[in-house]
């Protein structure tokens, strides 16, 4: 028998009597029960995230998902164990944590309370729960969290970098822009000999600046633009990798590329670089555990070496230009003679706090194929993706040494067929490959990326084929959530513009846009879609890591920021700007039932609503703030939006102080959101319930905040739809109003207005984009109109998803999936139809998988619902009469995990367990 298979065998009769092992203790244990639970765990994860690695949350919180056919199944109890190795585990010793049988129906968020977590632990983990039947489920498969560096005594690496000036040669080949400063990225490396058997090697990486880490001429994982964007001076994350794999018995080279990224490169409007600091700087640890017990570190420190290399420059603004023919593919290879790289310069530490990195990094998620290659000028190639989005193109290309590819990036064409650019203003979003001149050559940039649909391509050699480019698209690694379709084709090309431009903003914060000198953590963007992002994807530690520069970037008096992270010179203490301090911690505890997130920013919370009130008077807050943004003809006055924001953050933090359970601060917070109600009315509210300013924000604000007294809702509801009709029945709306549009239409009794709104295709709708080949959401109503073309150079972005806010409503009603509580553990169906025959939406909550799908055929309604293990539903069902109503068949109030409960006007309402059912029901 050979080596390996000796291996093989012996790993099968070790896990034959394992098992038998693991069987043994089961049958035992459920001897005189009947049988397993039906209930499968699944989905384990820690943090939000599956098997982190090296987290610094020293009482992190386990999440599982609950997964069975049968109906009405609940969790009653559970048992965790938390392992120092993987063979512990698999005999279910969990020598970290034995919860024992716990009593509980909590499936996420729950605390790990075993022995503290110290700097490098590997902890396994896996667990089984009871059901409602107080059967026991089988063991879940195994997960995994390892912890990072805890203490700033743990790092040994030292911050390096090379600031030497590129030489002279280093201008030659770079796009002629004399005003830019765009230094080339150095290469950094080190070479070490490893010649004992490695168990494992683990690398904490960071930098000021982005980094590329590579070991052996391998890149190190498949993150991209780490260690991610903060305000460098308060704090800088790092990354933990397994690298174990990528180490060979001997000799080993460990390199890094360092960028200038949001650290030191042109960032924001204003053509300004060095935000942050002017010299990027690199700190990677690399430990090495060997099989005998012993460890070694590899740390930067001043025995790196320096060179630059074949990128050129590299910015995300700007591009990235790579001279192939420099390149030295072996740059970090153990063999390389480096004795012409230099020195590195070495700073022992940095101002701000290395943290892990609580987030999602930056991932290539997808690539798109070209559809189409014109030629409107000779020899300019315009590419059309098909698709606007954000990322890069790979390269592919043949010909001569020195040949000087170029691609320009755009969102939309000139009426001559050639790509416009002027709205990217000052970016230049432009990529140079020069051709080695050897066979085939792919190319694709590391450290930028560009907001496009078309892309032209100048230089090629010949004429390129479609297969010349590929589309790169990248984004944080949200998991996707939702999914949605109806009976509308408009209604779904609307849908994946939103989730495209989710796309093409989550990346590293959640951006205005991807496109322009721009690219900011707006706060006032980020609070409008925070809901309906939620619905696409997964974005829960995505917002628990921004939600961190949110309050870095709160004012020592409290007043939150326009952007976060913070970039220099710009404002704060902005209405429904500032409120993203509020609102967005509020979503995250509404949709994830995460209260640590709130604990966590409680404190900056009120420090927002101190803030505000001692910087209005009388409770009424300045006329002062970018208004309802980009709203159209139609302005509301910024007095009247700062107020109800003022009441609107303060019945938040009442709600919040509420959940935490601090009684008399929550009664305070209610109390003067009462007053500022008052005020409110005082100010701007006229008898015959005119709101000051009567747009249809002023009426929206007013009653999606719930700021009028009960009896003038429906007045003031009226007036809304006036507003409306006085629009012709369209939408006047910005940003901030629009967001409330349908929402409160469909609360107050118009819902047939919210769907003609929704399915308007005349200017001004979402619609009217669509018809005009939208595949993204515009930051504009008027980006593009067919009277008069493209509006302002000056700010019209085609990628902005503030105006995709909407999405929610298509869940939440269309659909009809919501929350009813924090964190899904109780769910409302309700869907509404009106002005289309059907829709279908998923959404893999924080419990399971929920689905709402229903279709109208002439009176016969239908609906198909999937309720998450463990949770339960109120399902209202339009019908003309509760009786018509079954469920599979049956009578519905007679059917397994169904309880009739009331009806409601046109609708029965039921109590839903878990499980899937089939409603019928006639209409009225
Ligand atoms: C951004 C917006 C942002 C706004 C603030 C714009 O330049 O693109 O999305 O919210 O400024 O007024």
């Amino acid at each position: 028998m050979n080596k390996a298979k000796v291996i093989s065998v012996t790993v099968a009769i070790c896990a034959i009597l394992l098992g038998a092992g693991c069987m043994d203790k089961d049958a035992s244990q459920s001897r005189g029960r009947t049988a397993h639970s039906p209930v499968a765990v699944k989905y384990l994860r820690c943090e939000y995230r599956v098997d982190p690695l090296g987290i610094d949350v020293t009482q992190p919180r386990l999440s599982w998902v609950l997964d069975s056919r049968r109906r009405a199944q609940k969790q009653s109890a559970c048992q965790i164990l938390v392992a120092s190795s993987e063979q512990n585990l698999t005999r279910d010793i969990g020598d970290l944590w034995d919860s024992g049988k716990i009593s509980s129906s909590q499936t996420n968020q729950v605390v790990y309370e075993g022995a503290t977590l110290k700097s490098r632990m590997r902890c396994y983990w896996k667990l089984r729960v009871w059901d409602q039947a107080d059967r026991s489920s089988a063991w879940s498969e195994p997960a995994m969290w390892t912890v990072g560096l805890l203490d700033s005594k743990d790092w040994q690496a030292k911050w390096i970098g090379y600031d030497a000036e590129p030489p002279e040669s280093y201008t030659r080949g770079k796009p002629a822009d004399a005003k830019l400063i765009l230094p080339p990225p150095p290469y950094l490396r080190k070479t070490f000999v490893a010649n004992k058997p490695v168990r494992r090697a683990t690398v904490y990486a960071s930098a000021l600046g982005l980094y590329e880490l590579h070991i052996n001429g391998k890149r190190v994982g498949k993150d991209y633009f780490t260690p991610g964007w903060t305000d460098y001076a308060k704090r800088v994350y790092y990354q933990t990798y397994d690298v174990t794999s990528l180490l060979t018995k001997s000799g080993n080279a460990i390199g890094a590329i360092l960028a200038d990224g949001w650290y030191a490169g042109y960032l924001g409007f204003g053509k300004k670089r060095e935000h942050y600091g002017d010299k990027p700087r690199l700190c990677v640890q690399l430990e090495i555990e060997y099989a005998d017990g012993t460890r070694e570190t590899i740390a930067t420190d001043s025995s790196w070496k320096a060179a630059y290399g074949p990128i050129l420059e590299a910015d995300f603004l700007m591009g990235e230009t790579y001279d192939a023919p420099r390149q030295t593919p072996d740059w970090c290879a153990y063999w390389l003679n480096d004795s012409d790289w230099q020195p590195v310069a070495v700073v022992d530490g940095i101002e701000g706090q290395l943290q892990a990195y609580p987030g999602v990094t930056v991932q290539k998620m997808l690539q798109i194929e070209p559809k189409n290659v014109t030629e409107p000028k000779p020899g300019a190639y315009v590419f059309d993706m098909g698709q606007n989005f954000a990322g890069w193109v790979r390269l592919k290309v043949r010909g001569q040494t020195g040949t000087k590819v170029v691609q320009r990036f755009a969102e939309m064409l000139s009426p001559d067929g050639t790509i416009y650019t002027e709205n990217l203003r000052e970016a230049r979003c432009t990529d140079t490959y020069i051709l080695r001149g050897s066979g085939e050559e792919i190319w694709e940039p590391r450290f930028t990326y560009h907001g496009f649909r078309y892309v032209e391509l100048t230089g090629y050699p010949g004429t390129p084929g479609l297969d010349a480019i590929t589309g790169v698209v990248v984004h944080s690694n949200t998991p996707p959530a939702g999914a949605f379709e109806c009976s509308s084709p408009m209604v779904n090309q609307l849908y994946r513009n939103i989730v495209w431009s989710q796309r093409g903003n989550f990346i590293e914060i959640p951006t205005d846009c991807p496109q322009r000198d721009e690219r900011l953590g707006w706060t006032g963007d980020a609070q409008i879609f925070i809901r309906t992002a939620t619905y696409n994807m997964d974005v829960a530690a995505f917002f628990t890591k921004w939600l961190v520069d949110l309050e870095d970037a709160q004012t020592k008096e409290g007043a939150f920021p326009d952007v976060a992270p913070h970039k220099v010179a710009m404002g704060s203490g902005v209405a429904a700007w500032g409120d993203a301090g509020t609102i967005c911690p509020w979503t995250i505890y509404q949709v994830y039932g995460d209260k640590r997130v709130l604990e966590r920013h409680y404190e900056s919370m009120k420090k927002w609503i101190a803030y505000l009130q001692s910087h209005s008077k009388d409770l009424l807050r300045p006329a002062q703030g970018y208004g309802d943004w980009v709203s159209i003809a139609s302005d509301t006055p910024k007095d009247v939006i700062a107020t109800a924001y003022f009441a609107y953050s303060t019945n938040i933090v009442a709600k919040a102080a509420a959940v935490l359970g601090k009684d008399e601060e929550a009664e305070k917070y209610r109390a003067l959101f009462e007053q500022i109600k008052e005020a409110f009315n005082k100010a701007y509210v006229s008898e015959d319930v005119r709101i000051k300013g009567e747009t249809q924000t002023c009426y929206l604000l007013a009653l999606y905040f719930d700021l009028l007294p009960e009896d003038q809702r429906a007045r003031a509801a009226q007036r809304l739809v006036e507003a409306v009709r006085e629009k012709d029945w369209h939408l006047s709306t910005g940003f901030v109003g629009l967001s409330y549009l349908l929402p409160s239409l469909a609360q107050t009794g118009h819902l047939d207005v919210a769907y003609r709104l929704l399915l308007n295709d005349t200017f001004p709708s979402w619609g009217y984009s669509i018809k005009n080949g939208a595949t993204t959401i515009w930051e504009r109503w008027d980006g593009w109109t067919q009277d008069k073309g493209f509006q302002t150079k000056d700010m019209n972005s085609f990628n902005h998803y503030a105006f995709g806010s909407v999405g929610r409503w298509l869940f939440n009603t269309v659909a009809g999936i919501d929350t009813d509580g924090p964190g899904y553990r109780r769910i409302v169906i309700r869907p509404r139809p009106g002005g289309i025959t059907s829709a279908k939406a998923s959404y893999d909550s924080i419990n399971g998988k929920i689905v709402s799908d229903w279709r109208l055929s002439g009176s016969a309604f239908a609906l198909n619902v999937t309720i998450p293990v463990n949770t339960a539903a109120t399902v209202y069902i339009p019908c003309g009469g509760a009786e018509s109503v079954t469920e599979s068949g049956r009578p519905a109030g007679n059917a397994e995990g169904v309880r009739f409960l009331r009806v409601e006007g046109n609708e029965a309402v039921f109590a839903v367990a878990s499980g899937d059912y089939a409603f019928a029901s006639r209409m009225p």
